[in-house]
């Protein structure tokens, strides 16, 4: 029980799109049509500037955060007294949580399915899930970012080294399984999500940030 409530509430959490809500609240816009069309932080930095993106960015990884932390507590405090063995699987409720807070952001619910890449919000769910990965995948994924200047690279190498130190560090940090399989879940998924991104870092079209001009 404990896991269903955990997981509809993350999904739920996750589909408050920030984006978009910030995006009507100062210019009545739907950021979904402007820039790239995504819902995400990237999106808002260009279309309305680096103070919106960084409270969008903020309170997308702040769901993910929140989710994870949520279905821990929920786990921890044994307010529903029917327990699925299912649920007590080490890891299980807190990994789907953060599961169900990405899919929330990209499919959300209250706009119509149409949402982010997940990956603001990733990183809120696994840095709270494993830290220290995180933090290592993180600083490569900013500094891969800052060189290049696309975005874009850098998620993908977030979403696509994350499961693979979690893969090597497993014996040292003693993470659980659903924390390994939920990221390379992630993984795959992003990759999917930023498929137009990938064709445009091939042929060298992607947009760089600080770049208005989109192709
Ligand atoms: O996480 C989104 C970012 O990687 C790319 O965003 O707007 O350039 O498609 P965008």
């Amino acid at each position: 029980m404990e896991l269903l409530v955990s997981i509809i509430a993350a999904y739920l959490l996750g589909s408050i799109s920030f984006s978009y809500v910030i995006a009507q609240k100062m210019m009545k816009i739907d950021i979904r049509q402007h820039g790239s069309g995504n819902a995400g932080a990237t999106n808002i930095l260009r279309v309305l500037g680096k103070g919106p993106a960084i409270l969008v960015l903020s309170l997308d990884i702040f769901k993910g955060i929140a989710a994870v932390w949520f279905a821990k507590w929920l786990e921890m405090s044994g307010i529903f007294p029917v327990f699925t063995s299912l649920g007590e699987m080490d890891g299980l409720a807190p990994a789907l949580a953060g599961l169900a807070a990405i899919l929330g952001h990209n499919w959300p619910v209250y706009y119509g399915f149409k949402g982010g890449k997940g990956v603001a919000t990733a990183v809120g769910v696994v840095g709270s899930l494993v830290f220290f990965p995180a933090v290592y995948v993180g600083i490569v994924s900013i500094l891969a970012i800052v060189v290049t200047r696309y975005v874009s690279l850098g998620s993908l190498i977030f979403a696509a080294a994350t499961p693979i130190l979690i893969w090597f560090t497993k014996e040292h940090y003693g993470h659980p399984d659903p924390y390994f399989y939920l990221t390379a879940l992630l993984g795959l998924m992003s990759v999917w999500k930023h498929r137009t991104n990938v064709e445009r870092l091939i042929k060298g079209t992607e947009n760089k940030i600080g770049e208005k001009k989109l192709s």
